[in-house]
């Protein structure tokens, strides 16, 4: 008799999926549409509700193979790709809203998700209220009778704040409300929202789970039913992921785990460096023991991420000088992919957040947030050991 097979690590199951024509990876499937045999199974594939096999808008078994991934990744019963994590969200959001319903979003979100809850959102007919997403009583608070929604992203960019997801999960429960997580930063490797009481994760998979920086898509995840509605209106919205960017998401996310605990291991070791160096003012990142949520952080993720942000004196000029010194950092925005990047967010957003919101936002002039990536962690110490010492001297 055989044994019951043990549970697996992920970076193992991530390594067996079930093989297509004993081919170890799964192919490609770029049709546009799907042949029935006859009449009557046209008619019935066409009328079928979430059918996936009748025109690749509605679904693509590429899409299958990298949903039932992330799905599995996040505890989820079910996911569904979009074409860019702003389709994930904002199909997602407006799915889950009718007009008349209230939201409850955190002051700091995505660039994209913010301007969807207050530009989009009021001309849908749907109020939201923002509030500091580190203080649990602020956001719990704004959730009244009429809060259909809350929307959460932890940990924040570019400032690191880390969101209770179990408490605010219970308080919207309490009052009827969904609870939908962006779990971009993070990723499921360091924390599953879905555990903690969230209804629904989205997450932009450009960024960790394709893990390359050569694809754009996006996902939700959750409970089959809560997935009908989005998916849905995700054929009206027409959010479509391609076969191809949907076959390099499959094959990114074979490596998921391993990034993750890399990247994990090389922000926290430049975080620690960072922070005992004296051109510099602040570091924020949730893995040091004076990030001032460090034991929400400790307890509700299993690694604290590849992404961290630092303070120089200076300003903008000192942000940007710094930046532009740097050999292994690229000066490009996004993060989660292989290669290590930098951005000064005050004087990336200049043009695209008002001053409000960067304060808001608690991005400083002289801020610089670094996207970690897969390099060598002591190159990657000695290149901004290197620039911090310029910039002190
Ligand atoms: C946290 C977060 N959510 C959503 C998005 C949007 O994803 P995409 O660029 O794939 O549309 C981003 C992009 O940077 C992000 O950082």
């Amino acid at each position: 008799m055989s044994e019951t097979p043990r549970e697996r690590h992920v970076e193992t199951s991530l390594l067996r999926p079930a093989a297509v024509d004993g081919a170890i990876t799964p192919p490609i499937h770029p049709a546009s549409t799907f042949a029935a045999r006859d009449a009557a199974e046209l008619r019935e594939l066409a009328t079928r509700p979430r059918e996936r096999r009748f025109y690749t808008r509605y679904g693509n078994p590429t899409h299958e193979h990298a949903e039932a991934i992330v799905a599995e990744l996040e505890g989820a019963g079910t996911a569904r790709v979009f074409s860019s994590g702003m389709a994930a969200i904002s199909t997602t959001v407006l799915a889950l809203c009718a007009p008349g319903d209230h939201v409850v979003a955190q002051n700091v979100h995505y660039a994209g998700t913010l301007s969807l809850l207050q530009k989009l959102a009021p001309r849908m007919g749907i109020d939201v209220t923002f509030a500091d997403q580190a203080d649990t009583a602020a956001l719990t608070g704004a959730i009244g009778a009429r809060t259909a929604l809350v929307v959460l992203e932890t940990p924040s960019n570019p400032m690191l704040a880390i969101t209770d997801l179990r408490a605010v999960s219970e308080a919207a429960h309490a009052a009827g409300a969904r609870v939908l997580v962006d779990n971009t930063l993070a990723s499921p490797i360091n924390q599953r929202p879905l555990a903690f009481g969230a209804d629904l994760v989205v997450h932009s998979a450009t960024k960790y789970l394709g893990g390359h920086s050569d694809l754009t898509a996006g996902v939700v995840c959750g409970p089959p039913d809560e997935l009908g509605e989005i998916w849905d209106l995700s054929l009206t919205l027409g959010g479509v992921l391609s076969a191809f960017d949907a076959w390099l998401l499959q094959r990114g996310l074979r490596t998921l785990a391993v990034r993750v605990a890399r990247q994990n291991a090389t922000a926290q070791a430049l975080a620690e460096l960072l922070e005992g160096h004296p051109a510099v003012r602040a570091v924020h990142y949730p893995g040091l023991r004076s990030h001032p949520q460090h034991a929400l952080a400790a307890a509700q993720m299993d690694g604290f991420g590849g992404l961290l942000s630092f303070e120089l004196g200076g300003g903008v000029a000192a942000a940007s000088a710094l930046a532009e010194r740097l050999e292994l950092f690229d000066l490009a925005p996004s993060l989660g992919g292989v290669h290590s990047l930098i951005v000064p967010p005050a004087a990336m957003l200049a043009g695209v957040l008002d001053e409000q919101a960067l304060e808001a936002g608690g991005a400083a002039p002289g801020l610089l947030r670094i996207a970690v990536g897969l390099e060598h962690p002591d190159d990657l110490a000695a290149d901004l050991r290197a620039a911090l010492d310029a910039a002190a001297a």
